[in-house]
């Protein structure tokens, strides 16, 4: 096979830019930059076509799209279910015996679990049945509490088939975590498991999810028999998952939805102490996962799709579930930690199954790239042709390394940027069109439009930074709302810039003429801990809870590996000394609240934090100084002094 050896072009400006290869070119499924072009000269046409041929509807739709600022609606009046498009259409093809799930747990010694389409339709239909059985009707929200195992993929199709809105929530995340979620979702059932498998050792899944659904409406707890540990069943409320399977019918009607409908709910982190729901709706969001999976990673029947991503997350929503599902591809889904039993363990799975698509988070790439590349080298790659980075801005260290030690130079890196709210990828390069430049993310998806505006609504100009927004028509899979919670919704997204642009909290810089685009990170309370979306609030929320602490103020600092770490200034009430014991209470606090994935790196107690005379505390300086960064004007201050004690302590 005759690859271009050397497929890096330097720009007039010296920087790195890479094109398609003629093979990519080939295979891809758009390589021709036109497609920018048609889409916008009628982005409503253009995705009415594309839901037209990539979807089964039940009952075509009357009106495509409408817009009541901010509101807007597409495919009125369309009838379609998500189940149905993932699995039934394909069991009626020969896809019917294809994988469509291939699972690798992470005890090396277990063996993998591969269940085809047909295997996966099965599950679901019974799991849906089962549902059913327990009263659940459509429009009820049920929770899954669930780690990557294949239950987590047929409980939310199993949602979807009957119409009830799953709410997943990280498997990481705490107890109390989950309890809120569930109370504010009122959901009636709960998918949980005993266990699972991190780092070698068993996470007492299930001890958690006693705690998160104690004072909710959950009715019943259904447990998937995972890690097999010694767990607590509740005699009328906790039911074995296989129990109730093993006398489900084997076929389930699937429900016609309107497009409208609520698919999901996943909660996310914003600028205060609780997090949102976001609402999702099933004929837009299934038409932006299905195109966004085909044409990003340029998905062929012949692929094996990796989305590194949790499922408790969006990334794992879109593309370790719908959108791969519904393209007919087959996914692995990988239990465990990236290092267990070695750090080379993500590419001894890559070659054992010759994964083709590869989608991760720029946090593991510097990780990786700290461990050295003799790990990958231990391995033939070879079969991998795309890969794919999601979730915070990657450097160019990090691009190249995966580029050269992880794609062996012939693959393109597709950085894609996007959020919970846009349900999926909008900004990122097309495998077969390119450009693919490190740092800088591409253009927007054909048929979607974004501007950077300046403080005061103005377009800013080529090589000039300003605020990311999107302009109607808003992408079929944006986000329909803030659950129980409007005036939420309009204050966050809708407010900025008026009530007709979605600002979207996220720095961005126009790289050239074609619309490249850069993102430089949010502009709000809102942290990237190695990936995982979480508010400052939040974990100052979770400190305060401590009867130790008088006040305290969370700001997020760089981390080379992480991107970001939340650090924590605390202030101790009266009479209360600082020790190391309440420094770990502190940081058990945080994990009991949100979980290990908010744990402040440091925790610095001090006797004041930095205030206007108003008595705001001044996050801004607080930034400054974990940023490493000059502090500026404190003349403002009530006491300029606190900066100075806590330059030091900050060290
Ligand atoms: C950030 C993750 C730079 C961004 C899908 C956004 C990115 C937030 C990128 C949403 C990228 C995501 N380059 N920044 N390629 N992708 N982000 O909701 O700040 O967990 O607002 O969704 O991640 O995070 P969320």
């Amino acid at each position: 096979m005759s690859e271009p050896k050397k497929w890096v072009k330097e720009d007039p400006n010296n920087r790195f830019l890479f094109w398609p290869t003629e093979i990519m070119k080939k295979k891809a499924w758009v390589s021709d930059e036109s497609i920018y072009k048609e889409a916008e000269k009628n982005p409503i046409a253009f995705w009415g076509k594309k839901a037209k041929e990539g979807l089964e509807w039940f009952k075509a739709w009357t009106e495509t799209y409408q817009w009541d600022p901010p509101y807007y609606k597409w495919f009125l009046n369309g009838k379609i279910n998500a189940s149905y498009n993932a699995l039934d259409r394909h069991v009626k093809t020969w896809r019917k015996n294809k994988a469509a799930i291939i699972w690798e747990p992470e005890p090396p010694d277990e063996p993998t679990r591969v269940l085809t389409y047909n295997d996966l339709y099965r599950e679901v239909n019974k799991l849906a049945n089962v549902l059913k059985s327990l009263g659940v009707q459509k429009g009820d929200r049920i929770g899954i509490y669930l780690p990557m195992i294949p239950e987590v993929q047929i409980a939310m199709l199993a949602c979807a088939r009957i119409g009830a809105i799953h709410s997943v929530v990280f498997s990481a995340f705490s107890g109390e975590s989950l309890k809120s979620r569930m109370k504010d979702a009122e959901a009636k059932i709960l998918v949980t498991a005993d266990g699972y498998y991190r780092r070698g050792k068993i996470v007492d899944l299930k001890a958690n999810a006693d705690l998160g659904v104690a004072d909710t409406d959950i009715k019943h707890v259904i447990v998937v028999k995972r890690a097999g540990n010694p767990i607590r069943m509740t005699k009328g409320r906790d039911v074995w998952w296989d129990q109730l399977m093993a006398k489900a019918p084997l076929y389930c009607e699937p429900e016609p939805m309107d497009s409208e409908d609520m698919l999901f709910i996943l909660y996310t982190s914003g600028t205060t102490g609780k997090p949102k729901g976001i609402i999702h709706d099933t004929g837009g969001y299934l038409t932006v996962a299905l195109w966004t999976a085909k044409w990003d990673f340029d998905l062929h029947d012949d692929d094996i799709f990796w989305c590194t991503a949790d499922i408790g997350w969006i990334t794992g929503h879109t593309y370790a579930c719908y959108g791969p599902l519904l393209n007919g591809a087959t996914i692995l889904v990988y239990e465990g930690a990236l290092n267990f039993p070695q750090v080379d363990r993500w590419w001894e799975i890559v070659e054992k199954f010759g994964v083709t698509i590869f989608y991760t988070a720029p946090t593991a790439i510097r990780m990786l790239l700290r461990w050295g590349e003799e790990w990958p080298e231990k391995h033939n790659l070879r079969s991998l042709r795309l890969l794919g980075t999601v979730g915070e801005p990657i450097n160019q260290d990090a691009w190249m390394w995966y580029f050269n030690h992880i794609g062996g130079g012939r693959c393109p890196v597709i950085d894609t940027w996007w959020q919970t709210e846009t349900g999926a990828t909008l900004i990122n390069a097309l495998p077969g069109i390119g450009p693919f430049i490190p740092t800088v993310a591409g253009r927007s998806f054909p048929g979607t439009i974004h501007d950077i505006l300046d403080e005061t609504g103005q377009p800013v100009k080529i090589g000039e930074g300003g605020y990311l927004v999107q302009k109607s028509p808003f992408s079929p899979g944006m986000l329909r709302g803030v659950y129980k919670d409007p005036e939420r919704y309009a204050a966050q997204y809708w407010n900025t810039y008026g009530d007709k642009i979605y600002y979207t909290s996220d720095g961005a810089i126009w790289w050239d003429e074609l619309g490249n685009i850069r993102l430089t990170g949010r502009v709000d309370d809102v942290m990237k801990v190695a990936g995982h979306r979480l508010s400052t609030a939040e974990v100052e929320n979770a400190l305060t809870q401590n009867s130790s602490v008088a006040e305290c103020a969370v700001v997020a600092a760089p981390h080379e590996v992480k991107g970001e770490v939340p650090i924590a200034f605390v202030v101790l009430k009266q009479g209360i000394n600082p020790s190391t014991e309440l420094e770990s209470e502190l940081i058990q606090q945080v994990i009991r609240a949100i979980g290990p994935t908010a744990k402040p790196a440091k925790i610095v107690m001090t006797d004041a934090l930095p205030k206007t005379r108003s008595g705001k505390i001044m996050r801004r300086i607080l930034k400054a100084l974990v940023k490493g960064e000059t502090v500026g004007d404190t003349t403002t201050l009530m006491n300029p002094e606190t900066v100075e004690d806590l330059k030091q302590k900050v060290g």
